[in-house]
């Protein structure tokens, strides 16, 4: 357990784009590592971007928040990942209208290979690494293949927005506040193949809880249009704004890490893509979201022994062969460069 006066380091990849734009203030205002926790912060872009990272510095000093404490701007892996306790990778290019985010592989696959380089030689051996640059799952795999020093169960790829995306939608549908609802479960890869299970989704409706599936009565609903709106949901935002999510984004790579640093709540359990240890009959050696529990400071746990319909079956096998696809063409991409 880290001294809790003593600051920690933590990297944040892609610094001058748009997701850490909204990411950074939530790490020095101390709603994810916790109000006693002061932070250094790493700041890494490439180098025509230093200037655009220079206002960013700016307005970080200008937040005037006592947690944050260095702020290290910087194009050199070797800096930013110099003994870093947690690390988020956002840095990548996202994708655009008609694109789907596998289509990202050879762009970006080559910068996890580099910053893996960077953890294995530079960070902290207990690192906490959060993939968000897509297509995160996969990139999550390669990041960990360069980092053989680091385990396995420290890398992890970001699907919190997809649950995040599912719980709002499960909310609207239900009519309740966001937070009535808890254990919806986002299997797979953070692609259009995901599956988003309301099965085991419980809501609490005027003081009793009870399944959402029960509640609603509409298995047609959960398993069509529920399920296709949340694989579609990254693409339609691009599509209205054009530009890739970015605040929700943000938030969701806040609350993931916050979980996974702090603890889930007792009874409940979150989303998270990390190394499949054969659960669920996944094959091994992908990174595939998963339902976990987390005691505080500690490793997450896949939640075992949920009851997996036939149809959910089907859709596992589907966002379970894609990834090992990707996994083939990101080896493919890093063998020709
Ligand atoms: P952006 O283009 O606004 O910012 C990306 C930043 O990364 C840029 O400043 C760029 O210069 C920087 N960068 C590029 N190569 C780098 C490298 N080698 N090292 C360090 N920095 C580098 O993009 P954004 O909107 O912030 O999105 C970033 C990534 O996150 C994209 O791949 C996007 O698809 C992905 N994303 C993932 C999720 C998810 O749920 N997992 C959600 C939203 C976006
Ligand atoms: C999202 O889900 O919004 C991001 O992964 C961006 C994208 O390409 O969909």
């Amino acid at each position: 357990m880290s001294n809790p006066t003593k600051p920690i380091n933590v990297v944040v990849t892609g610094a001058a784009g748009q997701i850490a734009y909204s990411l950074l203030y939530q790490l020095a205002a101390g709603t994810v590592f916790g109000p006693d926790q002061p932070i250094n912060l790493h700041l890494l872009d490439i180098p025509v971007m230093m200037k655009v990272l220079e206002g960013v510095v700016m307005e970080l000093e200008d937040l005037a928040l006592p947690l944050l404490r260095e702020i290290v701007p910087t194009a050199d892996p070797a800096v930013a990942f110099k003994d870093v306790a947690a690390a988020f990778l956002v840095g990548a290019m996202p994708r655009k209208e008609g694109m789907e985010r596998k289509d990202l592989l050879a762009a970006n696959v080559e910068i996890f290979k580099v910053q893996g380089e960077a953890l294995d030689k530079y960070a902290r051996k207990d690192v906490k690494i959060l993939v968000v640059g897509n297509p995160a799952n996969t990139n999550a795999l390669i990041c960990s293949h360069y980092a053989p020093s680091i385990p396995k169960q420290n890398f992890s790829a970001m699907t919190r927005l997809d649950q995040n995306r599912a719980q709002a939608a499960l909310a609207a549908r239900l009519n309740v506040q966001v937070d009535q609802v808890k254990k919806v479960v986002i299997w797979g890869n953070h692609s259009s193949t995901q599956y988003p299970d309301a099965a085991h989704a419980t809501v609490t409706l005027q003081g009793s809880t009870k399944s959402v599936p029960a509640a609603l009565n509409q298995d047609n609903w959960l398993q069509t249009t529920f399920v296709e709106t949340i694989q579609k949901r990254g693409a339609a935002v691009i599509a209205a704004r054009k530009m890739s999510s970015a605040m929700s984004a943000a938030k969701a790579a806040g609350d993931h890490m916050r979980d996974w640093w702090m603890g889930t709540k007792p009874g409940e359990y979150v989303s998270m893509a990390v190394f499949s240890d054969g659960s669920y009959g996944i094959p091994e050696n992908i990174v595939f979201s998963f339902p976990v529990t987390i005691e505080p400071r500690g490793q997450y746990k896949i939640v075992q022994g949920l009851p997996i319909s036939e149809f959910a079956r089907s859709k596992l096998t589907v966002t379970a062969n894609e990834l090992e696809e990707e996994r083939t063409e990101a080896y493919k991409v890093l063998q020709k460069k």
